[in-house]
């Protein structure tokens, strides 16, 4: 079998591939492939029966994204439409396939990499990580409190494109954890024909904007009343006004809408912007002190490269401190060594050392400690990692990071 970078000449194989995988209609994804803001053909990558002339028996593409961790702008290889022939499944093509892209990445010098798994154990097996903890929360606008910032709110207009674009670059600079950069193809061509129900915080200068789809939810039973629904598909506060400004703004929706979507990083308070926490599809009347929760599949993370990853980490840290870790990764060996981190004033180096490690883990646990998800000492504390008593908190403070979030419209 080998394996090769996709040509012009693949465009309807890949795309009749893509559509029996994926069950969408072959020409809407042949337009995407030939004409997608954020990849080409040449990312795609093939694989085939060598000399049979048999044609394309899987494929999956390599997309280049630059995200924003931890106030640093970093590479990060995108893997998506990872797909077989049906009658080519389970020989191995996909495994083959995956095990030559995490090579690929590591001599493309990726740091890392993401994906949205259809299964995370698929992916568990190549050292990817679930890291995706993002929260789907439905409220009541009448939950909602009626913050008086909501009169800085106005409708988007053609002019405040520019703005906009500069205000997700801003947050995700500021405060993105693994959150792509998006660039202005892909704005345009994309996101903003979506802004069609769009408001901008303004208070003398534009510090936020708030998009979203107002819809009616299909009814539960015939006959019976279908609720409008305010689904949030972005919203970005640079300051405090705004968060509060677009909260009252959507309390104030009461009257016409029932409920509020909105989908956050794990990590988002939401709680500050309620008066009045309650379960999803209230209907108790008497006390009700937990939330139904469930582990849902969120995005995953692989780290490519441990070494150049972990230089890219930035701490104001003073006095110097010194930590040997070691990470085993059977697929990339390249990154099972004992490395030393330096870490001193806002540099970090990355070093060989003979020294015995202090922490221990698999790249698949390493990934998620790498990406603030699982915290080193959390790691040791459940049996997943090996690490000194002594100096795991420091690796604590290394490591920590605000939950990852990807926006929606940057789902890839
Ligand atoms: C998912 C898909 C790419 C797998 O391709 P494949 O060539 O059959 O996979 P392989 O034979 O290489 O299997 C590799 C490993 O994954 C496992 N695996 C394969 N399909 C799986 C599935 N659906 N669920 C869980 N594990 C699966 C195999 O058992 C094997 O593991 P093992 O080595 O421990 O035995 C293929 O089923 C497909 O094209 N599905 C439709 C499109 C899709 O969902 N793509 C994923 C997008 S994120």
């Amino acid at each position: 079998m080998i394996i090769r970078q996709a040509t012009g000449n693949d465009g309807d194989a890949i795309a009749s591939l893509l559509s029996k995988s994926f069950l969408e209609d072959t020409s809407i994804i042949r337009v995407s492939i030939e004409n997608n803001p954020r990849y080409s053909i040449s990312n795609m990558f093939v694989i085939e029966e060598k000399g049979t002339g048999g044609g394309i028996l899987g494929c999956l593409r390599i997309t280049p994204f630059e995200v924003y961790s931890r106030g640093v702008r970093m590479p990060m290889a995108g893997i998506a439409a990872v797909a077989v022939q049906p009658e080519a499944r389970r020989r191995g093509i996909a495994d083959n396939l995956m095990e030559d892209a995490l090579r690929k990445m590591y001599d493309m010098d990726f740091p890392i990499s993401m994906l949205f798994p259809f299964k995370h154990r698929f992916y568990k097996k190549y050292g990817y990580a679930h890291v995706g903890n993002m929260m789907s929360y439905e409220l009541a606008p009448s939950d909602i409190i009626p913050f008086p910032e909501r009169s800085g709110v106005r409708a988007f207009g053609k002019s405040d494109r520019n703005r906009v674009k500069r205000m997700l670059e801003q947050d995700v600079q500021s405060r993105g954890s693994f959150t792509p950069l998006r660039n202005d193809a892909f704005w345009d061509l994309v996101v903003l024909p979506k802004f069609k129900d769009a408001y901008v915080y303004d208070d003398g200068e534009a510090k936020g904007y708030l998009t979203f789809e107002l819809y009616k939810e299909p009814a539960a039973a015939p006959g019976a009343f279908s609720e409008p629904v305010v689904n949030v598909k972005e919203f970005v506060g640079l300051n405090a006004a705004a968060h509060r400004g677009f909260w009252g703004f959507l309390s104030a929706l009461g009257e016409q809408v029932a409920k509020v979507r909105f989908l956050g990083p794990g990590d988002y308070p939401l709680h500050l912007f309620v008066k009045e926490p309650r379960e999803k599809d209230y209907r108790r009347l008497f006390f009700e002190y937990k939330s139904f929760s469930t582990v849902a599949p969120g995005f995953m993370l692989r780290v490519i490269n441990v070494r150049d990853a972990i230089s890219r980490l930035r701490h104001n840290i003073e006095t110097p401190s010194d930590i040997v870790i070691r990470v085993t990764d059977g697929d990339l060996p390249q990154n099972s060594r004992h490395l030393n981190i330096h870490v001193h004033n806002g540099e970090t180096v990355v070093d060989d050392t003979r020294l015995p490690a202090q922490f221990e883990s698999d790249i698949e646990v390493f990934s998620q400690v790498y990406s603030g998800f699982l915290r080193p000492s959390d790691a040791v504390k459940y049996g997943f990692a090996s690490g000194d008593p002594s100096i795991i908190h420091r690796l604590d403070e290394l490591f920590s990071a605000p939950s990852p979030f990807i926006y929606q419209f940057d789902i890839f």
